[in-house]
């Protein structure tokens, strides 16, 4: 019988480690989850979860885990322009004095989910992780800053794997609509109306089964020192993912749907390769559009009452903020 890895997943109660987690778990890894549960705790009973904020942990909370993973931080562009000294607190420092102490406690691979965002507004050629990113907005310049912080730690008995993730997407039980291919789905749904900002900007999409198997190859991986690594399902126009979702829901619900274009100009804008991913990972996406429409679609009874909050980043975050502010 092969070891277990143990494996602490911070900020695992969030959207990607509520599926990450259990995951994990299933395969071969004893899996610990430290979140300050800012979106409530919908992980099972059987994995381990402590509520604690990451800056509270110690040196010793880190030894005797082989990887870290990091999921924690503020998780998009509007949580970070709502905050900005906090985007770069939680999305360049926190991971940075993680990291460090991990490497300290001996953890022998720590990967930080980065984001596709870091390549800011490109122009229409597909970006490979040699290509210099560039972006000059909150998120993606922390999420950039995180990468460099941490690389800066990797040696020969620290790896350290920065995923740049594209948008996510599917169902999570603790759920996100904020998304964009979760958003349309929705708003399709409960509104016969897709409203895009400009259907022409590309995004890589990233199907949350894809991801669960990109973290468990990094983890049983050989991987050395510092790596960067591209990870997504498949890169589409979100004009083109629109009419996919229109296309689905007239299908499976018999509803017709409008698609609105503002044509607002977009600060983001690329499409990236995964060829790294195959070549270091052998990570091969499976998912399109259609299967994760079809887990949407599966699971709709869980997240039907589409205007709950908590399905809203912002919108927890500013309550969450407003009354640190009021208690302080
Ligand atoms: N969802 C996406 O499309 C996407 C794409 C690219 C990158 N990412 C990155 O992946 C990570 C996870 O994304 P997600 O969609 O699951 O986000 P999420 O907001 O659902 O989850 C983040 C979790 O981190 C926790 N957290 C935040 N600060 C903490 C702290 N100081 N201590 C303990 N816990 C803390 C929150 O309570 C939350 O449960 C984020 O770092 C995000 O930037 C996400």
């Amino acid at each position: 019988m092969e070891n277990k890895h143990n494996v602490l997943v911070l900020g695992g109660a969030g959207y990607i480690g509520t599926r990450l987690a259990p995951y994990l778990q299933n395969n071969n890894c004893n899996v610990t989850v430290v979140d300050t549960n800012w979106f409530g705790n919908y992980l099972p009973p059987h994995i381990n979860t402590i509520q604690k904020d990451i800056f509270d942990l110690h040196l010793s909370d880190l030894v005797g885990f082989d990887t870290v993973i990091f999921l924690a931080g503020l998780s998009n562009d509007p949580m970070a322009e709502f905050s900005p000294k906090d985007n770069f607190i939680y999305n360049t420092g926190m991971p940075a004095y993680i990291g460090f102490l991990a490497k300290e406690a001996g953890v022998k691979r720590f990967i930080f989910a980065s984001s596709c965002s870091v390549y800011g507004y490109t122009r229409n050629s597909t970006f490979t992780e040699e290509d210099v990113a560039i972006s000059n907005y909150p998120y993606g310049v922390s999420k950039l800053q995180g990468e460099h912080s941490l690389l800066a730690l990797a040696d020969e008995n620290f790896s350290v794997v920065c995923f740049r993730q594209g948008t996510v997407s599917g169902y999570s039980p603790r759920m996100r609509l904020d998304l964009a291919l979760n958003t349309m789905f929705k708003n399709a749904l409960s509104k016969g109306e897709i409203t895009l900002s400009n259907p022409k900007i590309w995004r890589p999409i990233l199907g949350l089964n894809d991801l669960c198997d990109a973290y468990l190859l990094a983890i049983n991986s050989n991987l050395q020192k510092g790596e960067v690594i591209n990870i997504s399902s498949f890169n589409t126009t979100i004009g083109e993912l629109a009419h996919e979702v229109k296309s689905f829901i007239q299908q499976q619900y018999g509803l017709e749907i409008k698609i609105t274009n503002q044509n607002v100009q977009d600060y983001r804008n690329y499409k990236v390769s995964t060829d790294k991913a195959l070549q270091l990972l052998n990570y091969k996406p499976k998912q399109d559009a259609y299967s994760i429409m079809l887990d949407l679609h599966d699971t709709v009874d869980q997240y039907s009452s589409f205007d709950d909050e908590r399905f809203y980043n912002i919108l927890v975050f500013k309550k969450i903020m407003m009354s640190q502010l009021i208690t302080n």
